[in-house]
């Protein structure tokens, strides 16, 4: 979990309808605190007790922020506020206040459709840098019924910028590639092969990462988890084993870390039918599907020549993990290997938690409780990080 974190939410006109529920909610979930000052346009529409009640603590009355509330902030949050307000939030007597929050001032500005917005581009382009950050709608809406639609990025894009807000930049400047996710290997237009990975723990790994300041381009099969909308993670959707290696390998070379976590399909079927292939009535009622080896992406990374970058594999095991992980790490020649046993409850495929060993190429092992994936995934990259430094040291 991440040390109790406090942000201050401002809400300001109809976005309070859409936007704060949601946020509030899922910024709890993250284990942040959270205090809402809703302005009077706001209040209007929910009432005091809206935010009081979801948030568990006090409403704030914008603009009367106490300062003891901003000394307490992480970061500031302004989302969704109206044209007007954003250009507020940017002039002078604002920035003494801002100076007390401990980390950014987030602007989420939304724009109804009679708006241009053609203002707000003018402030943010002077307000560039500092401590304010901008995070705009690039295209995304919001419907509010008899309103219309309003411009203004989605919660979930909110939380992203929250979270990143409020989490530590060490990543700052590093590249990360992570796979995730099953591969899907077609024999016929409607017929594959596939596994149980869900992709939540690639996920995990990716959003830890830009959540912490990292680049980074998530490599994945078709996944049944999202990938987040965070302007720091870059998506590369491939189907099949042959494509994962080929977008895996045009990269990976301008990569500092790359964790390859993707159940990569073992075989791939021989042959590929362009037709559906039918049942076929005179046979025994056997049907043969005669198969070939992948390219295994993450020895072949272990083993190109030139610079590689700092390579973690993971084992899904369900026998002699230690032994099994071991001879992974040192045959596919990785800095780092992230073993769990799958059949463990509450560890592997398609569960919230997970429950991983990490073996690093200096023997030393460390074992993690069962977490969150999430969890799981701050603890690997803490580990990796320390062995990206001792190399850079060495
Ligand atoms: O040998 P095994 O499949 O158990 O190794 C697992 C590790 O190797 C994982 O990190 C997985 O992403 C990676 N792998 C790969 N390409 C394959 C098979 C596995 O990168 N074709």
């Amino acid at each position: 979990m991440l040390s109790l974190k406090r942000i201050l939410l401002i809400v300001d006109g109809p976005g309070v309808m859409t936007h704060t529920a949601p946020l509030v909610t899922s910024l709890l979930r993250q284990g942040v605190a959270v205090r809402v000052a809703l302005t009077e346009s706001a209040r209007l529409l929910v009432g005091d007790y809206f935010t009081t009640m979801l948030s568990g603590t006090p409403l704030v009355r914008f603009p009367d922020i106490p300062e003891k509330i901003l000394d307490d902030s992480d970061a500031v949050l302004a989302a969704p506020v109206s044209e007007k307000l954003a250009k507020t939030l940017c002039e002078d007597n604002w920035q003494a206040a801002w100076k007390r929050v401990k980390g950014p001032v987030v602007i989420v500005p939304a724009f109804l459709p009679q708006e241009d917005g053609a203002d707000i581009r003018k402030t943010l382009s002077s307000h560039g840098g500092g401590a304010v950050q901008w995070l705009m709608a690039d295209g995304e809406t919001t419907d509010m019924g008899s309103l219309g639609l309003l411009d203004v990025a989605s919660p979930a894009r909110c939380l992203e910028a929250a979270m990143t807000a409020l989490t530590k930049r060490d990543f700052a400047g590093k590249r990360v590639l992570i796979t995730a996710g099953p591969t899907a290997e077609d024999f016929d237009p409607v017929r594959f092969v596939t596994n149980r990975s869900t992709g939540r723990m690639g996920v995990a790994l990716a959003r830890m990462a830009a959540w912490r300041g990292a680049d980074v381009t998530i490599v994945h099969g078709p996944m049944s988890w999202p990938v987040p909308p965070h302007g720091g993670i870059h998506a590369c959707p491939v189907r099949n084993a042959q494509a994962m290696y080929d977008a895996v390998m045009a990269c990976v070379a301008e990569m500092d870390l790359a964790i390859l976590c993707a159940a990569v399909a073992d075989f791939t079927p021989i042959e590929y039918s362009n037709v559906k292939i039918k049942k076929q009535k005179n046979t025994d009622g056997v049907f043969s599907l005669k198969m070939k080896r992948t390219p295994d992406i993450l020895d072949s990374i272990g083993h190109a020549t030139g610079r590689h970058p700092f390579l973690v594999g993971f084992a899904a095991e369900s026998d002699h993990v230690q032994a099994y992980a071991q001879a992974k790490l040192e045959s596919k020649n990785c800095d780092m290997l992230c073993a769990n046993d799958v059949t463990k409850p509450g560890s592997g495929f398609a569960v919230g938690t997970n429950q991983v060993t990490v073996f690093k190429r200096d023997g030393s092992v460390v074992e993690l409780p069962q977490m969150s994936k999430e969890d799981v995934a701050r603890r690997i990259l803490d580990i990796a990080l320390e062995g990206m430094g001792r190399r850079a040291a060495n």
